[in-house]
């Protein structure tokens, strides 16, 4: 499995995917996202969200016949790596598996968001999910 980083090319099957696991897709651009490729097929993803004054990660998918390798694991290390040489010193998740993501690390936060992660009132149309999750690490 190799990692690299998305070319514009990827977007229609990453979109694709994102959109069949129900995945954050909002405002997706090619320039976020890291893809995880076998047999030269796009295998899994993810992305780093800049806003104003913190950085998120999220769009974490790994297709079903490659679940449980560990693939998701490496995304997401090499999306925080980016994020440290960025000069970030944390780093922000929303997720509705908040399990998943404590064994990386992540903590749920016990503080309210900050402003930055407050999603756009546009973004959280039409949802449905409640029990989405807010958490933190520090990189
Ligand atoms: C969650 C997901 C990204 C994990 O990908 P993966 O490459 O299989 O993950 P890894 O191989 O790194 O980790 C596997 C571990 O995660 C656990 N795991 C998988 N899905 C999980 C879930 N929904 N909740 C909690 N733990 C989960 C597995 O049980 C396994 O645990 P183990 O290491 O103790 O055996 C993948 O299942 C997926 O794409 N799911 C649908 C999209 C999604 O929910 N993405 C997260 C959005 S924030």
């Amino acid at each position: 499995m190799e990692l690299r980083k998305a070319l514009g090319s990827d977007m229609p099957t990453i979109d694709e995917i994102a959109l069949k696991y129900d995945l954050d897709s909002n405002d997706t651009k090619a320039n976020q996202f890291i893809v995880a490729i076998e047999d030269k097929n796009i295998v899994g993803f993810g992305r780093l969200l800049p806003h104003t004054g913190c950085i998120e990660l999220g769009t974490i998918g790994v297709v079903e016949e490659h679940r449980g390798k560990g693939i998701a694991k490496r995304i997401v290390e090499e999306l925080l790596k980016t994020a440290k040489k960025m000069g970030h010193k944390k780093i922000y998740l929303t997720t509705l598996i908040p399990s998943y993501f404590e064994k990386l690390g992540f903590c749920s936060l016990d503080e309210a968001p900050p402003d930055c992660m407050i999603r756009k009132k546009e973004w959280c149309e039409g949802c449905t999910k409640v029990g989405c999750t807010v958490m933190k690490m520090d990189i």
